[in-house]
C-alpha cells in the first residue's frame, strides 16, 4: 500500500524582506495583541474551570499572553473515560484512514498553521525564528509524515514463510487500554509527536504537556482537530504531575507511557508503575527520553573551525535547552588557547533579547526556577578554586530570564558541571594533555552517566575509529565532525540509553512498534 513518500519539510530563512517574514511577524503581533483563553480538551469538548493560570513569555515576564484552565484529578478521570469511549471506533478504523488524518495534520502545520505554531513557540518558549522553524514547522511535520511511512511498513511486515496448507499472518493490535503522553517544554515537535505517534497506531491518549508549553500545545490540538482527529482520541489536560500520576498509574486500563522529561521524574514514574503492576490488565509499555550531559570530544587533529562551530552552536542554540545540547567538552591543551579566543569572539557577537527582534540569537531560559538553578551553578563556579568562568557569566531576570552564554573551565575531571545536568547556556570545558588521549576516552565513557548525544571532532581516522568504538555506549546519537544537536527525522533516529532513556528512537519504526501488540495467526486449510 503506497503512502506519499516523505521528505523533510524545507526550512524557511525568514530573511528581511521575505513574504514569510512578514507573515510570521504578523502572527507574532496578533498573538501578543490578544489575551488567549486556553481550555483543556476532553472528548472533543473545550473544558474551562474556575482556576486559571497566567502564561507569560520567558523573555518578557510582565506581558500576559493569556491564561490556561487548570484541571484536577476529576478531569484526568474524565479524560481517561473519554479516551476509552473513543477507543473501539478509532481502533477499528482502517489504518489508511488514520494515516490520512495525520498527513492532513502535517499539511496544515506546514501551511495554514505554520506561522501560528512558530509564533506560539517563539513567544511561549522563547525560541528565535530559526529555532522555532526547525522545531514546530519542520520537525513536527517530519514526525507526522515519516511516522505514516513507518506505520505502513509495520503493517506490511508478515512472516516470511508458510508451510503447505498453512497461512501465517501477524496482526498489529493497538494496546489494550489508554496511553499517557507526558511531554516537555523544549520542543513543540516532541510535544506533538508523543501523543500523535501513539494515536496513529490505533491507540487513545491522555496528554499532559509541560505547563511551559501549553501555549503552543493549544495550537497543536487545533491542528489535530482540524485534520479530523475524532473526539476523545487525544485528550489534553493541564494538571499537576502528582494529580495526573495518582489517577493514571492506578487505573486498570493504563497501557503505557510516552515520556520526555527529566531522569528523576521518569524514575519515579517507573516506581509508581511497578508499585501498581498488579492492577493492570497488561504490562504497560514504558518509553522515555530523559536527561542528558552531552559531550564534544576534540582530538589534537581536530579542525579548529569545525570544533568552534560545533561548540558554540551545540552548546548555546536555544539557550542550551535541547536535550541534545553540548554541555561538556574535552579539549587538548594544544588547541585550547586558539579555541578559547574564537569562542569568545563568536559569543560576544551574539545578540541577546526577546524573540520579537529576529536579530537576537540568544533568548531567555524557560522560567525562574530554571534561571535560579543555572545561575547558582555559575555563582559556585565563580567562587570555586576548581573552576573558572572564562567566558560570560552574567545574568539578569528583571525583564526576562536572560543568561549570557557561559563557559566554565573545570580544573578537575569530576567538577560538578561536568556531570550534573544544568539545562541552560553553560558549557564546561576540561582541558587534557595531548598525550593523554587514551585516558581521556576512558574518562568520557566513565563519566557518561547519561548517554544521549556526543561528538568526536578529529581529522585523524584512527582517532575517529578509537572514539567511535570506545564511546559506543556513551551516546545514542553519535556525531563525527559535527555538533551534537539537530537530529533530523528520517535521517538520524533520536534517543539515548543509560540515564538518558529507553532508546526507543523518536521518529522511527522502533518507536512505533512499542505502541502495538502483535498477534500471530496461523490458519490451517
Ligand atoms: N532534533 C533535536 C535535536 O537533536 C531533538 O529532538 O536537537
Amino acid at each position: 500500500f503506497n503512502v506519499p513518500a516523505p521528505s523533510n519539510e524545507p526550512v524557511y530563512s525568514y530573511a528581511p524582506g521575505t513574504k514569510e517574514r512578514t507573515l510570521l511577524e504578523e502572527a507574532i503581533q496578533a498573538a501578543r495583541a490578544q489575551e488567549a483563553d486556553i481550555p483543556m480538551y476532553i472528548g472533543g469538548q473545550e473544558i474551562r474551570t474556575d482556576k486559571r493560570s497566567k502564561i507569560t513569555p520567558p523573555h518578557d515576564h510582565q506581558h500576559v499572553l493569556g491564561y490556561y484552565h487548570q484541571g484536577t484529578t476529576a478531569h484526568v478521570e474524565q479524560a481517561i473515560d473519554a479516551s476509552l469511549a473513543a477507543k473501539a471506533n478509532w481502533e477499528n478504523l482502517p489504518w489508511e484512514q488514520r494515516a490520512a488524518i495525520f498527513l492532513k495534520a502535517a499539511e496544515l502545520a506546514s501551511t495554514k498553521y505554520r506561522y501560528a505554531l512558530n509564533a506560539a513557540t517563539m513567544l511561549g518558549q522563547s525560541k528565535n525564528p530559526y529555532q522555532a522553524e526547525i522545531d514546530s514547522a519542520c520537525e513536527f511535520t517530519d514526525f507526522l509524515r515519516f511516522n505514516v511511512t513507518y506505520m505502513s511498513e509495520i503493517y506490511a511486515q508478515q512472516p516470511p514463510a508458510n508451510s503447505k496448507g498453512v497461512w501465517n499472518r501477524v496482526e498489529q493490535r493497538p494496546l489494550e487500554g489508554f496511553v499517557f503522553a507526558l511531554t516537555p517544554f523544549n520542543f513543540t515537535a516532541i510535544a506533538g509527536n508523543l501523543p500523535s505517534c501513539v494515536a496513529m497506531m490505533g491507540n487513545v491518549v491522555v496528554w499532559k504537556p509541560s505547563n511551559a508549553q501549553i501555549y503552543s500545545a493549544n495550537v497543536l490540538m487545533k491542528v489535530f482537530q482540524e485534520a479530523g482527529l475524532p473526539d476523545g482520541v487525544i485528550n489534553l489536560v493541564y494538571v499537576s504531575g502528582p494529580d495526573a500520576g495518582d489517577v493514571i498509574f492506578k487505573h486498570p486500563d493504563f497501557a503505557g507511557i510516552h515520556f520526555t522529561g527529566s531522569t528523576g521524574v521518569f524514575q519515579n514514574i517507573w516506581k509508581s508503575i511497578g508499585e501498581n503492576i498488579h492492577r493492570y490488565k497488561t504490562y504497560p509499555r514504558i518509553v522515555g527520553e530523559t536527561g542528558g550531559k552531552d559531550f564534544i570530544l576534540a582530538h589534537p587533529s581536530a579542525d579548529i573551525a569545525v570544533l568552534n562551530t560545533a561548540l558554540v552552536r551545540g552548546a548555546f542554540e536555544y539557550q542550551g535547552q535541547k536535550c541534545s545540547a553540548a554541555s561538556r567538552a574535552y579539549i587538548p591543551v594544544s588547541l585550547w588557547g586558539d579555541l578559547r579566543a574564537r569562542m569568545e569572539k563568536d559569543i560576544q557577537s551574539f545578540k541577546i533579547g526577546g524573540t520579537e527582534d529576529f536579530g537576537n540569537f540568544i533568548n531567555a531560559v524557560i522560567d525562574e526556577k530554571a534561571f535560579d538553578k543555572i545561575t547558582s551553578y555559575i555563582d559556585r563556579a565563580k567562587n570555586n578554586a576548581d573552576a573558572e568562568v572564562v567566558i560570560g557569566g552574567d545574568y539578569d531576570k528583571s525583564k526576562g530570564y536572560f543568561i549570557h552564554p557561559t563557559v566554565i573551565l573545570a580544573k578537575t575531571p569530576d567538577y560538578e558541571t561536568l556531570s550534573e545536568e544544568l539545562f541552560g547556556p553553560v558549557l564546561t570545558v576540561y582541558v587534557y594533555e595531548d598525550e593523554k588521549w587514551a585516558e581521556t576516552l576512558e574518562l568520557v565513557d566513565k563519566t557518561s552517566i547519561y548517554a544521549l548525544t556526543g561528538s568526536i571532532i578529529a581529522q585523524d581516522r584512527y582517532a575517529i575509529q578509537e572514539a567511535t568504538h570506545a564511546l559506543r555506549n556513551a551516546a545514542g546519537n553519535f556525531y563525527i565532525n559535527d555538533k551534537c544537536t539537530g537530529a533530523v527525522v528520517g535521517q538520524q533516529p533520536f534517543g539515548g540509553a543509560r540515564g538518558s532513556g529507553t532508546n526507543d528512537k523518536a521518529g522511527s519504526m522502533i518507536n512505533l512498534l512499542r505502541w502495538v501488540s502483535p498477534r500471530t495467526i496461523k490458519e490451517t486449510f
